[in-house]
């Protein structure tokens, strides 16, 4: 069976990578402008599959830039982190970049690590774009989960129950993470806490998400602590599902663009029990303040929005 899809006029084959999540696209060479329908079946694809990814798109800085202003206003490299020197909408993803020294074995459940960006923000990133500079010969997958998915196949009953709730989420430094340690204190000193609903209302769509960041999600408003760890636990448990998953393996060249509206996604940890470096660099597109299914909107309690770059020249 063929499975490819092709958009009739722009020559976009989009190809699936699982039942739920993740599109591999060819047809298209993102280091030229791209026409308005390629342009559309790119968006349309990213709205089907939550993920998509492109190969052998050798990019630079600027034309990594120039590619994702495509698709909205990009903000500021990272709100805590910053941004590779000369290049304000470019965050480096290295393999170092978060290391952290323990005092002892951090707890590690199956969805540690599991994240979507910046979600401490009050507007976090509607969608990221990642390209593979430096990449392991093996090790150093990502795996991506979709929320709408995940949403939809709770039983009815809690559906009902986790669409009223909201829930605090917080950038704060891992669990016994030392006080001197660089990535810790750049996360004290940036302190982003907001409010969001626990279910997202998608603003092109209309879909429901299971909006519960695990990095970042702390506390469920109104429940007492234990009720909300143990719900938060189900919670995380059952949005990492393999069966809503997809994993990808990097090449140099390799391009992820992924919805965060509707996605979660896992760093790779195998990398560290590797010789190989690992290189990638990413954008974030300014994203709208969630809306939950009673039209309550998220709120911020500490820190600022997340604001597009300085402006960026289109050519
Ligand atoms: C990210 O969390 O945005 C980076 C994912 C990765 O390093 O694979």
């Amino acid at each position: 069976m063929n499975t490819a899809v092709v958009s009739e006029d722009a020559q976009v084959v989009v190809r699936p990578l699982s039942a739920h999540t993740g599109a591999e696209i060819s047809g298209v060479d993102l280091s030229r402008p791209l026409t308005r329908s390629q342009i559309k079946a790119i968006r349309n694809a990213l709205l089907e599959w939550r993920v998509i990814f492109f190969r052998d798109q050798f990019l630079s800085h600027e034309q990594h830039v120039v590619f994702s202003a495509q698709f909205g206003e990009l903000t500021v490299g990272h709100p805590v982190f910053g941004h590779v020197e000369g290049h304000p909408q470019i965050y480096s993803i290295s393999k170092f970049r978060k290391e952290t020294r323990f005092e002892g074995e951090p707890l590690r459940r199956p969805w540690t690590g599991w994240h979507t960006d910046v979600t401490a923000a009050v507007n976090p990133p509607y969608a990221s774009i990642l390209r593979g500079v430096t990449i392991p010969p093996y090790g150093g997958d990502t795996q991506w989960t979709n929320l709408v998915v995940a949403y939809e196949k709770l039983s009815a009953p809690l559906r009902a129950f986790v669409d009223g709730l909201r829930g605090v989420h917080r950038f704060a430094p891992p669990q016994g993470a030392k006080g001197t340690d660089a990535f810790a204190s750049a996360v004290e000193q940036h302190t982003l806490v907001s409010e969001h609903p626990i279910v997202r209302v998608h603003p092109e769509t209309g879909e429901r998400a299971l909006y519960v960041s695990p990095g970042f999600l702390k506390q469920i408003v109104g429940l007492a602590p234990r009720e909300s760890q143990v719900l938060l636990e189900l919670l995380w448990e059952h949005v990492t599902r393999p069966e809503f998953t997809v994993r990808f393996k990097w090449e140099a060249g390799s391009v992820a663009f992924w919805d965060n509206r509707t996605t979660a996604h896992l760093a790779p940890t195998d990398i560290f029990d590797l010789d190989f470096d690992r290189q990638l660099y990413r954008t974030t597109l300014v994203g709208d303040v969630p809306v939950g299914p009673d039209g309550r909107t998220s709120v911020s309690l500490e820190g600022s929005p997340m604001g597009a770059a300085a402006a960026i020249a289109l050519n």
